[in-house]
């Protein structure tokens, strides 16, 4: 598995994970404008055969990082591959962007996704009531802050 910025040759199938893993998918448009943004960063995980199997992205704004999103192809999941992509993208934030502090929101429910980022030291801080719609649901605030 290699681990890479995202490329515009990778939007079709990012697409493709968005609608399998999410009620209201990002569009095409949300990921060109992120390859033109120079705050972003976005990776992508590709296997030996170069299919692309899960992504993850962030935001910078002055020195914190606001993860977008992160979702892994439903048939390559529990190997490890959100787990090293989170790992790399806050490695490359760091470094490159300066980022000292992230911030993600997530489903309360999001079991899986929560025992990642709880996994990887992001502490719970807090919820945002009725922030997602269909269905409708509470978002859990976590933050990984600079020790
Ligand atoms: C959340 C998600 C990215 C995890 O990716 P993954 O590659 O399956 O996760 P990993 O194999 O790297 O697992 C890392 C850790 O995550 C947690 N985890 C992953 N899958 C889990 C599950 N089914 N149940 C409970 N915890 C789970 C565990 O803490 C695990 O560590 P462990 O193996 O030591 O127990 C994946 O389930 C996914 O894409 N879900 C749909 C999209 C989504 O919900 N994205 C998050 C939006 S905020």
């Amino acid at each position: 598995m290699i681990y890479r910025k995202m490329q515009a040759r990778d939007i079709d199938k990012l697409c493709q994970i968005e609608e399998e893993c999410f009620s209201m998918p990002w569009h095409r448009e949300s990921f060109e404008e992120m390859l033109n943004n120079r705050c972003a960063l976005f990776l992508v995980a590709e296997d030996d055969n170069s299919v692309v199997c899960a992504y993850a992205g962030l935001l910078a704004v002055l020195g914190e990082g606001e993860v977008c999103n992160i979702a892994v192809c439903s048939d390559r999941r529990s190997q490890g591959i959100g787990e090293q992509i989170v790992r790399k993208m806050i490695e490359i934030g760091r470094l490159e962007y300066g980022i000292t502090d992230f911030t993600l929101e997530v489903r309360e429910s999001n079991k899986p996704a929560r025992n990642l980022y709880e996994k990887l030291g992001f502490v719970y801080e807090g919820s945002r009531p009725r922030f997602y719609k269909n269905p409708v649901e509470d978002a859990a605030i976590y933050w990984l802050r600079n020790q």
